[in-house]
């Protein structure tokens, strides 16, 4: 039955896109996405030739100068902004910074940021640490509440689009709307959203985002993130990071500050060219994929997987909290999640787990097979009837995000 699943799905092609190592069924692209098969070549042209030969001219030859706006411009239909809306740069943290900073300049006399309690905590430690410099203040409220707390004092919303742990899914539309109809703002981190769901920041009327690079865009352990901001908003835009990057001319070396016309002024340092390569050949493994229908893909994967774990796995709750619309994710919980995954990872699926209790297991469209759903349920069942999770050892379960 699952092999005719395969055998019919139209994104199954897009699997020879990726390297993946024989005998692994990998269900984690949800925090590290896998190497994409172009991208070691790719890499070594862009060290040995273009960096070996090229030197300092590969600056223009190259145009490395432009990498951040030309990838944000290739992720831009993935997340349905357009192209010159997006640039690829820093961190999700940092851009988050500069988005948020920008965002409360652009509200004065406001002085609300509102966030979901229980969210990623990088966006609570730097929207506090902003509040700390600006004189606003971050208030957290439960999930249900949001758009009720938004109020005449809120200059930003900050909200994931799926939520990290649980992946629940916020109407992107419905917020935005409530979020202006109060006068306020609206960002979006769509770090998991990004590459897995189809996103539409322009027609949902998004303000600004963020999304990280390294997980469903599949661009490397570490990769650059990206931002975006509406084009309404370009003109008026005051990123609080200065950096000569976004300098309108950088090369000018002028003794003051003027920004780059449209996304670019978010710039701050240098682009990290060897790392923006393995992000552009990550999103290249997107070309030609519509974003609907991964995310049908996705559900279909994730609701095959609950179904068979909750019907074969004795001792886990399956937890899909919002079953009209779902991140590409499912989570299973167990007391003892930390050691069962540890065992479940021993023999080939890996998955991650997140506090307290759950374990994490990842369906990305492109080259997730509906056969590995049987393979990690079968080995699931098999480790928790066998009990051998009790001495699993899970120092090496250390995965950042
Ligand atoms: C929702 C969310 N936001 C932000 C981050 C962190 O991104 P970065 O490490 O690029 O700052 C993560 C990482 O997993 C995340 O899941």
């Amino acid at each position: 039955m699952l092999s005719a699943l395969d055998a019919a799905d139209s994104l199954a092609p897009f699997r020879t896109r990726f390297a993946l190592p024989a005998g692994i069924v990998y269900l984690d692209g949800n925090s590290l996405g896998p190497l994409p098969a172009a991208t070691p070549a790719l890499l070594a042209d862009a060290v040995t030739r273009q960096w070996g030969t090229g030197l300092i001219r590969s600056w223009n030859d190259e145009a490395w100068i432009d990498l951040p706006a030309t990838i944000g411009a290739a992720i831009a239909p993935i997340i349905g902004a357009p192209p010159d809306c997006v640039i690829a740069c820093d961190s999700v943290s940092v851009n988050l910074y500069k988005l948020a900073g920008a965002a409360l300049m652009l509200r004065p006399g406001r002085r609300k940021i509102l966030v979901e309690a229980g969210d990623f905590p990088t966006d609570r430690y730097i929207l506090d640490g902003l509040a700390r410099t600006t004189g606003a203040r971050c208030e957290a409220v439960p999930r249900g509440d949001v758009a009720a707390a938004i109020d005449g004092d809120t200059a930003l919303v900050v909200l994931s689009h799926v939520h990290f742990s649980t992946g629940a899914v916020h109407d992107m539309a419905a917020l935005t709307a409530a979020a202006h109809a109060a006068g306020a703002l609206i960002l979006w981190d769509l770090s998991h959203s990004a590459g897995a769901l189809a996103v539409a920041l322009d027609a949902d009327n998004a303000d600004f985002a963020v999304g990280c690079g390294y997980k469903y865009l599949n661009g490397g352990p570490g990769a650059p993130a990206f931002a975006f901001a509406a084009a309404r908003h370009h003109a008026a835009l005051q990123p609080p990071l200065q950096g000569w990057m976004g300098h309108a001319a950088p090369f000018a070396f002028a003794a003051d500050w003027s920004p780059a016309p449209g996304i670019r002024r978010l710039l701050a340092g240098t682009p990290p060219v060897l790392a923006m390569a393995a992000l552009a050949a990550g999103v290249a493994t997107f070309a030609g994929v519509d974003m609907a229908a991964a995310e049908a893909k996705s559900a279909a994967l994730a609701q095959c997987f609950a179904r068979l774990a909750a019907a074969r796995c004795p001792g886990v709750a399956v937890e899909m909290p919002h079953r009209l619309r779902h991140g590409a994710q499912v989570v299973l919980r167990h007391p003892q999640a930390r050691r069962v995954m540890a065992a479940l990872i021993a023999h080939g699926v890996i998955g991650d787990c997140r506090p307290p209790d759950r374990m994490r297991f990842g369906f990305p469209a492109l080259y997730t097979r509906f056969a590995d759903i049987g393979i990690a349920v079968d080995t699931l069942a098999a480790v928790l009837a066998s009990g051998e999770w009790q001495d699993a050892r899970f120092d090496a379960l250390g995965q950042v995000s």
